[in-house]
């Protein structure tokens, strides 16, 4: 499986490994650490995330090269970075932002090799703290969103108000009203004639593409249920510094806490559910029922999340209901699956595995282009010609 870095991965697109990694403490968390100390609520931060209009030049379809911002450098925003250099030789790296230096210092470090030649990021366009994105608007034509969700609708918003090409991590929110905005934010992308390329990389995986356009053609006759699994190892966590604020201890895990993350049936399962929704063409199902808990992953150091969800999302059919039945967990020593199937009445699809048995057997072969290269690529094609790709239904349902 592809990683966010376009690497070779065994696991998961996101962030799990088979044991959990306690991430040794940052070395030198200095200006921007004593600035979050100073935020010692939840409501300061949400408040200093709000968006503040920028004037910029947007980018004029048709001229050669294109600016680009990173906002939050952590793994997967850097290997977005990474992606958006290698989709054409022409693209560049002109401001980066994250709450603390040393992310920035390792991000910078990490992309030097490869793409040094496009990267023009001198400390004036090195932005920390929380107001570290509104550096990169100045300066970019197009940004990378690859904060903690949390901070993904105040973000969107400020980056189309001065209006700048977006590629958005999944997931778009935290909750409902977050998820609101998203979508709001989304019209006005359009309306702008701004493109908004979402996260959720599957959508952009050729052999995906091929697989569910079989389904969508009947390859498995009419679908009576679907099965969606995301159970994975342990995550990273940082141990608690005694010099961390609470403030600053939740922002440096922000995977357990639900109002950064969203929990991870929202942060890591939404992969799942995407492929889910896209099966039954972008229908949101009518119901779900759902139960979940923390029963392995108890230390109080994994914050408050859950680590297991099962969930049976319903859709009404002319034919009854339709249901999938999804599973997702975070268990260390407990098996790893990450699986999507779609059973029907000619057939059965892995979507994993690009593969149907039944009537219409078929297995996909060769090796996919990289989906989250292809995803910049779009991007950086639709941006020159003018055409808009905007992802913002799906993406917030
Ligand atoms: N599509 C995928 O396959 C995929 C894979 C991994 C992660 N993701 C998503 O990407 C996002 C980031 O995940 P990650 O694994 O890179 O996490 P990470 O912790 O490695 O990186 C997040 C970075 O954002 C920084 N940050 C936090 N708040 C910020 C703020 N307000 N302003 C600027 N920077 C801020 C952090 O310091 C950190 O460096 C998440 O939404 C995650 O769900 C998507």
């Amino acid at each position: 499986m592809q990683s966010p870095t376009g690497k070779s991965e065994a696991v998961c697109p996101t962030v799990a490994a088979a044991t959990p990694t306690e991430s040794a403490p940052a070395a030198a968390a200095t200006t921007s650490r004593r600035d979050l100390i100073k935020l010692s609520t939840v409501a300061a931060v949400a408040a200093a995330a709000s968006s503040w209009p920028l004037a910029s030049a947007v980018y004029a379809a048709g001229s050669d090269q294109l600016k680009y911002g990173l906002i939050g450098c952590g793994g997967r925003g850097s290997g977005a970075a990474a992606n958006a250099m290698r989709a054409d030789s022409t693209n560049k790296l002109v401001a980066i932002a994250d709450l603390w230096p040393e992310k920035i210092e390792a991000s910078i470090k990490g992309l030097k090799e490869e793409f040094g030649g496009q990267m023009e990021l001198p400390a004036a366009k090195q932005f920390t703290g929380l107001d570290a994105y509104k550096g990169v608007l100045e300066n970019a034509d197009v940004v990378i969103l690859a904060t903690p969700p949390h901070f993904r609708p105040a973000h969107l918003k400020a980056a189309i108000d001065a209006g700048k090409h977006v590629f958005c991590e999944k997931p778009v929110g935290v909750d409902v009203p977050g998820v609101k905005k998203v979508m709001d934010i989304c019209k006005v992308a359009a309306e702008k004639k701004l493109n908004v390329v979402s996260g959720l990389c599957y959508r952009y995986d050729v052999a995906k593409q091929e697989t569910i356009k079989r389904i969508h053609d009947g390859a498995v006759g009419d679908i009576v249920a679907l099965q969606g699994m995301y159970n994975t190892g342990g995550l990273w966590m940082n141990r608690r510094q005694p010099e961390w604020a609470d403030m600053e201890w939740q922002l440096r895990n922000w995977l357990y806490f639900t109002w950064l993350s969203g929990d991870h049936i929202v942060e890591q399962h939404i992969h799942t559910l995407d492929k889910m929704l896209w099966v039954m063409k972008d229908v949101p199902p009518t119901r779900a029922t759902s139960n979940g808990g923390r029963t392995v992953r108890t230390d109080p150091a994994y914050g408050h999340i859950y680590d297991h969800f099962d969930t049976i999302y319903e859709w009404d059919t002319d034919r009854g209901p339709v249901r999938a039945f999804c599973q997702t967990r975070q268990w260390v020593n407990a098996a790893v699956d990450v699986s999507d199937w779609v059973f029907g009445t000619k057939g059965t699809a892995n979507l994993m595995a690009h593969a149907i048995t039944g009537d219409n057997a078929w297995k996909r072969k060769g090796k996919a282009a990289n989906m989250y290269d292809v995803e910049h690529v779009e991007l950086a094609k639709a941006i020159k010609s003018g055409k808009v790709i905007n992802n913002g239904d799906y993406m917030c349902n």
